[in-house]
């Protein structure tokens, strides 16, 4: 049965705005794909594992060539589940909101967690490899203002660093949907915003 990762990186649940534009995705996605089935990982319920010392060090011992043991092995073993878990998904659904310009902590974390040499990605004599590979990816993001045309197109560190961090792993079928302005222009403006981005959305789950 193929997976359908459903990251969450708001905690705002029931309020949130991104996952509204997100649910509108998995109602089109479920009847679309009836077949497959969606593993919901809620970053702000999740205990992450800190990145201690021991599990900083265990990355330096796989960037050089060498197997996890003794102490290393078992600070790793929280880090592997993610990791398995993340590799066990055959696509991605990422809800993400914009935060100070980048992207909340809890995904910061994540990608801190995950992204590790010799499971997502590898170095190779003509460069970095990516290891997750014929996966799609969509992103929804929203935003308080809007950010999709310049001088505010500058401040958007969130599209440029999902797209770099998953690009790297080897996922480069990637959309973003971002959902702007959320509320710098007060709710009749939002509310229209979030109608027309589930109705993308929607396009793009029966496209996945
Ligand atoms: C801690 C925090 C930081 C935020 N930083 C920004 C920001 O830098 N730029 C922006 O446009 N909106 C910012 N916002 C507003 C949110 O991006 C916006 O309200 C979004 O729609 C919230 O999504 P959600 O309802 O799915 O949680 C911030 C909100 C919070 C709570």
């Amino acid at each position: 049965m193929k997976k359908l990762l459903h990251i969450v990186a708001t905690p705002r649940g029931e309020e949130s705005r991104t996952l509204q534009v997100s649910h509108a995705f998995l109602g089109a996605f479920r009847a679309r794909h009836p077949a497959w089935a969606i593993d919901e990982l809620d970053l702000f319920k999740e205990d992450l594992p800190p990145l201690t010392v021991e599990r900083v060090d265990g990355k330096y011992a796989l960037l050089s060539g060498k197997e996890l043991s003794g102490p290393f092995k078992e600070a790793w073993e929280a880090i592997v589940r993610h990791i398995e878990r993340f590799l066990a998904a055959d696509g991605y659904l990422v809800s993400v909101p914009m935060w100070n310009f980048g992207v909340p902590y809890v995904l910061k974390h994540y990608l801190d967690i995950i992204v590790q040499p010799k499971y997502l990605f590898r170095y190779t004599a003509s460069g970095v490899e990516g290891l997750v590979k014929d996966r799609k990816m969509v992103i929804v993001t929203s935003r308080g203002g809007d950010y999709s045309a310049a001088p505010a197109s500058a401040m958007d560190f969130q599209a440029p660093y999902l797209k770099a961090a998953f690009n790297f792993v080897g996922i480069t079928d990637l959309a973003f949907l971002n959902c702007q302005p959320m509320d710098a222009m007060g709710a009749p403006v939002r509310d229209q915003k979030i109608a027309a981005a589930c109705e993308t959305a929607q396009d793009l789950a029966r496209n996945f």
